[in-house]
């Protein structure tokens, strides 16, 4: 008898389980009891959690899908919009002769000319430049001036038209006695010290600036 109780008890929960693990929903999985199996609950990149509209209902699931999971990108990233674009990019011309001419006509600097980034660029020449170009550029800095390096040009007589493109090429692969600074300066630090050598170019005076704070003159040189 007592055998016979337990048989149905058993028959009757069973069924029971089983019947209630079914819904009408046709999206529903169940009832799920042993949710870990189905679920895994390793962290993945680039993966909402929570997002099946079963467990959360659609309203929050929809705003989870439209969150991103990972929202700063990591260091070393190349930007492709914003302020930073154009930066952190392999530099695409080769040391060569035909490099530096192709440089000098099609390489532009990705910075806007401003009052700040040519305070910064002034601040590193004078670290990094000013003991041979001199602090004004005239090619008279001190190694100049004791005779261990002759002939280094003045950027506002004969550089004066020289154009950006080709400053950066010089500044990447080296060029004369003048070694490569490309491992030493970021890519930005290298246009921000193109622009102060750009104001040197033009005798030391400064672009006018828009209200912003960017020059409304970007051309002070030509492209020859
Ligand atoms: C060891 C001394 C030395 C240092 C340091 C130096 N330069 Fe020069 N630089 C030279 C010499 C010499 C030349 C001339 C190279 C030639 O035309 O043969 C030159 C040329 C240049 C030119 C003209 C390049 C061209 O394409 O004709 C630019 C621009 C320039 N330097 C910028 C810089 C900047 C910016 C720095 C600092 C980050 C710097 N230099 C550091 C010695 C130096």
């Amino acid at each position: 008898m007592i055998h016979k109780i337990t048989l149905y008890t058993t028959i009757a929960i069973t069924a029971i389980a089983l019947m209630t693990s079914c819904t009408t929903d046709p999206n529903s999985p169940g009832i799920e009891y042993m949710p870990d199996m189905y679920r895994s609950p390793a962290v993945e990149a680039y993966v909402d959690y929570g997002e099946d509209p079963f467990y959360v209902t659609e309203e929050v699931a929809a705003k989870q899908r439209n969150t991103m999971s990972v929202r700063k990108p990591v260091k070393g990233s190349i930007a492709f919009k914003g302020k930073d674009k154009g930066l952190g990019l392999p530099y695409a011309f080769l040391n060569t002769t035909e490099g530096y001419e192709k440089a000098g006509q099609e390489l532009k600097s990705p910075l806007d000319i401003t009052a700040l980034n040519i305070e910064a660029g002034a601040a590193n020449f004078e670290l990094m430049c000013s003991h041979c170009h001199g602090l004004e550029g005239k090619g008279d800095g001190a190694i100049s001036r004791n005779g261990h390096i002759m002939g280094i040009p003045d950027f506002s007589n004969k550089l004066k038209d020289l154009p950006e493109g080709k400053m950066y090429h010089t500044l990447m692969y080296g060029k004369g006695l003048m070694g490569s600074h490309a491992s030493q300066i970021s890519q930005k630090g290298l246009w921000q010290i193109i622009q102060y050598i750009q104001v040197l170019q033009n005798g030391g005076e400064m672009p006018t600036f828009d209200e912003n704070g960017v020059a409304l003159v970007t051309e002070t040189v030509n492209n020859n």
